[in-house]
């Protein structure tokens, strides 16, 4: 909790902060990065830097757990961090990083907003990212411990086992232990962190979903070629290595399994919501949920530009048919009407009779879902958001939608 001193300092100048974090996060990461270059090349994703998308998760989350101290001084605000905490350890951060970032934000705030950061105003705002950075290092030490690992020691050697082309832009990689033993267990929804080193000598982390079912012996993932969308921006650094580099019997750094968004136990209804590459972690939820609690209810709705663009479109729809209680609703921007042709097993075998498609956007509003549905929601943020709209519409309550975005959360900034 705040202190009292400083609770008064953290209310009168939140305004002033939080209209100057987007200048302040700038700041902070350029002397950062002037100081330790390597972490720029080595640890932080270097397009979320030049995009900018890193500055403004930062700025949001620094923004949020204030407002949130300010507004319960008593509490302190976890509920913020959970996603943070499971990113960090993705990435082996230590406790000891925290004395740097706390280092540099702090004389950021005080390079951008001077004289009006008196002592009082410095000490306050030290209490606010202590209390942030103590709480990320608790969760993030839990997370160690349950994953039975030193701080920070989440790296391992995968070795490609297997590789399918699933679409001309995706690519789904099977992983395996070179030790030959069972990979390590997860949750539904969670993902590994992959480390490349690139043509430059940059090593750059990127996060990937698992797509099965976790208790297999091995673990897979599927990449999108994030390929340049207007001819002017770079083609993404770390999938467009996979796709050209990554051959089975290559060994890759891969970390171990963390991620926040995870399926719950029990057999409460579930509704999962995906476009195109946002499916990942809604195939793990499906092929757990089929192999645990084939009763249990779930709609399955996912989005996508055409069919032959919809990567494992045949085992989402298996495994819906594999379940007792449970719809597949799929929308196509583009050619739905060549579904069939692009899916059907056997010449001649008729769709399964749970199997809806249909063109133009996803549309949950005429669904039937039962009142207590968990939501769970991955893809672009649009789609997320129209999703979200529409479920808080039908009654579904905000507490039971959760979602995940492939890339800094700027879900509050949008
Ligand atoms: C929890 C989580 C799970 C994920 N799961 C999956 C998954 O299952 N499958 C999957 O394919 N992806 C997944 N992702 C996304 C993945 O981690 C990568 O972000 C994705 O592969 C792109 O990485 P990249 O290195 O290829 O692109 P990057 O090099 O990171 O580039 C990303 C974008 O930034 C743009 N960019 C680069 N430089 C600039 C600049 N100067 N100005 C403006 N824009 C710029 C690029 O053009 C590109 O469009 C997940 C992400 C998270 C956080
Ligand atoms: C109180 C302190 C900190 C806060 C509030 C914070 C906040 C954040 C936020 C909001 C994200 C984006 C998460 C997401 O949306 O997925 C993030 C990612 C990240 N953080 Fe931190 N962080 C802190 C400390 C640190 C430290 C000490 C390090 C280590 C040097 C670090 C390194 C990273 C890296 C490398 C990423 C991923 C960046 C990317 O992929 O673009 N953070 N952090």
């Amino acid at each position: 909790m705040l202190s009292s001193q400083s609770a008064p300092v953290v209310r009168a100048t939140l305004p002033a902060v939080g209209a100057s974090l987007g200048a302040i996060t700038e700041l902070f990461y350029t002397r950062m990065f002037q100081e330790r270059p390597e972490l720029l090349r080595g640890l932080f994703n270097r397009a979320n830097q030049a995009n900018g998308a890193q500055r403004e998760a930062l700025a949001g989350a620094v923004a949020a757990f204030a407002t949130a101290l300010v507004d319960h001084p008593d509490e302190r605000p976890d509920a913020v961090l959970g996603r943070i905490a499971n990113r960090h350890a993705s990435l082996g951060i230590t406790s000891d990083q925290y004395t740097l970032v706390g280092r540099h934000l702090l004389a950021a705030v005080k390079e951008v907003l001077g004289d009006a950061v008196t002592p009082a105003v410095a000490a306050a705002w030290d209490e606010v990212y202590w209390l942030m950075a103590n709480a990320l290092v608790a969760t993030e030490a839990r997370l160690y411990a349950e994953a039975g690992v030193e701080n920070g020691v989440v790296w391992r050697d995968m070795e490609i086992a297997e590789r399918t082309e699933e679409t001309a832009d995706t690519a789904s990689f099977v992983l395996r232990r070179p030790d030959g033993l069972p990979t390590e267990q997860f949750r539904p929804g969670q993902y590994i962190s992959v480390q490349i080193e690139l043509p430059d000598g940059a090593r750059q982390i990127r996060q990937y979903s698992l797509s099965t079912a976790p208790g297999r012996k091995t673990w897979r993932i599927t990449v999108k070629r994030e390929r340049s969308a207007d001819g002017r921006l770079p083609e993404g650094e770390v999938s467009t290595w996979l796709h050209t580099h990554a051959r089975a019997g290559q060994v890759l750094q891969v970390s171990l399994p963390f991620g926040d968004l995870v399926l719950p136990d029990g057999d409460t209804p579930l509704l999962l919501a995906s476009a195109g590459i946002g499916i990942t972690p809604m195939l793990s939820m499906l092929d757990h949920v089929a192999t645990v609690s084939p009763d249990r209810p779930v709609v399955v709705v996912h989005a996508d530009r055409s069919p032959t663009r919809h990567a494992h479109r045949l085992e989402l729809t298996e495994l819906v048919s594999r379940l007792s209680h449970a719809s597949l609703h799929l929308w196509y921007e583009d050619g739905a009407g060549e579904w069939d042709e692009t899916v059907a097993g056997e010449p001649g075998e008729p769709r399964p009779s749970v199997v809806h498609v249909r063109e133009g956007w996803a549309d949950v509003t005429g669904l039937s879902l039962p009142r207590d549905t968990t939501a769970f929601l991955c893809g672009p943020l649009p789609f997320m958001q129209a999703v979200h709209g529409d479920l808080l519409a039908h009654g579904t309550g905000p507490a039971a939608i959760h979602y995940e975005v492939f890339g800094p959360d700027l879900w509050l900034s949008k």
